[in-house]
């Protein structure tokens, strides 16, 4: 039985929500199919709207499940598509075992004018999309909570990420620079757009990111390994009943292999700035010595992979400064200072290292 009785964004997406769940549930063998219910980051606040539809239930052989599911022609069903092509990767790559198991995917079609009771009343065929993986136990953040020592959470993440990129490593300057100049087309963005539009910065500050830009890219490592796509939200961090480290989530595969340095400053920043969270000082510490120590592996100096994590840094600050414009515009503004100060620091550095 589905409950529709969950809070969800609107109305309107507690019926649409309600009527997915219904037809994932007769076609993918999955039982008790419930609206899944997440708990939030504290201190969080939302990076956009939701965009698909999240289930639990059980899989035929017991286990229980998370379905991400949407409607095909929802941006939704993009998601999902992005995060299979993930995990097939992580799978190519002998790395599966750091995401979620994936049990089950696929389109289900609905029949137009349904007739089934269900009643999505589409004019043309459409299908939805779905993605039925393990079903990950515990949050990182709630495991910090669970522990006398929340240091050892930060160590079992960081040793399983460095397992990951040893293993994973291997020779691309092409991708690479892509995963870099996404970076800086993200920093351009938020510096040339976002903050500027809500009077948090200016031009001069667009002026540092451009030759920042310049001056790390022939820096950057020849090697590369699976990263969490330039970006890791601590809600998309997880450990299983054992303490296997399992991501979720991913950006889309073509997206995943670069330097892990940028991501490891945005999760550092998430854990001890903005977040606040148990343990963020020392887990900030560690994340840097963990982007040394990757940076080792791929070639690269620790100064140049200080530079990336500040990198990672910035961008952190900048979206965590955007998204608070109104919502909490002390917060804002100080997040933006913090975000314009590491700035100057990294332009700072490069000048001195040209010169
Ligand atoms: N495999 C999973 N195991 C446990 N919880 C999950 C799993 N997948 C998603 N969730 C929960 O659902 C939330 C939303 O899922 P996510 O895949 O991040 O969707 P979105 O694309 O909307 O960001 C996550 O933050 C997490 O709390
Ligand atoms: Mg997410």
């Amino acid at each position: 039985m589905v409950n529709t009785m969950q809070k969800s964004g609107s109305g309107e997406s507690i019926t649409k929500d309600a009527r997915i769940a219904c037809n994932v549930s007769r076609v993918a063998g999955i039982r008790n199919v419930e609206m899944l219910i997440t708990d939030e980051v504290p201190a969080s606040i939302g990076h956009g709207s939701k965009r698909c539809t999240m289930l639990s239930g059980i899989a035929p052989d017991g286990a229980a499940v998370v379905i991400k599911a949407a409607i095909s022609c929802d941006i939704g069903a993009n998601e999902i598509e992005n995060n299979i092509s993930s995990y097939k990767l992580a799978e190519k790559l002998g790395v599966g075992c750091f995401f979620p198991r994936v049990v089950d995917y696929g389109k289900i079609p609905i029949v137009p004018k349904d007739t089934t009771g269900f009643g999505l009343d589409v004019l043309y065929p459409l299908d939805v999309v779905y993605l039925a993986m393990e079903r990950a136990k515990t949050p990182f953040y709630r495991a910090l909570g669970k522990v006398n020592s929340p240091d050892t959470v930060y160590d079992s993440l960081y040793t399983q990420l460095y397992s990951l990129y040893e293993r994973t490593l291997q020779h691309d300057p092409r991708a690479s620079l892509s995963f870099l100049e996404k970076r800086f087309d993200d920093l351009e963005r938020y510096f040339g757009k976002h903050l500027p539009a809500a009077g948090l910065s200016g031009s001069e500050e667009l002026g540092k990111v451009h030759l920042i830009r310049g001056l790390i890219t022939p820096l950057r490592p020849k090697n590369v390994v699976l990263t969490t796509g330039g970006e890791i939200d601590v809600a998309h961090v997880f450990f299983s009943e054992n303490g296997r480290l399992i991501l979720i989530d991913p950006k889309p595969a073509k997206q995943m292999v670069g330097t892990p340095q940028t991501d490891l400053g945005i999760f550092a920043t998430l854990a001890k700035t903005v977040y606040a969270l148990k343990g963020g000082g020392y887990g900030y510490d560690k994340a840097k010595e963990l982007a040394r120590k990757a940076g080792r592996l791929q070639g690269i100096d620790e100064r140049t992979s200080d530079l990336l994590f500040e990198v990672g840094e910035i961008r952190l600050l900048a979206t965590s400064a955007r998204f608070r414009v109104g919502v909490n515009d002390t917060q804002a503004t100080l997040f933006s200072d913090m975000a314009k100060e590491k700035l100057n620091h990294v332009y700072y550095s490069l000048l001195e290292r040209r010169s």
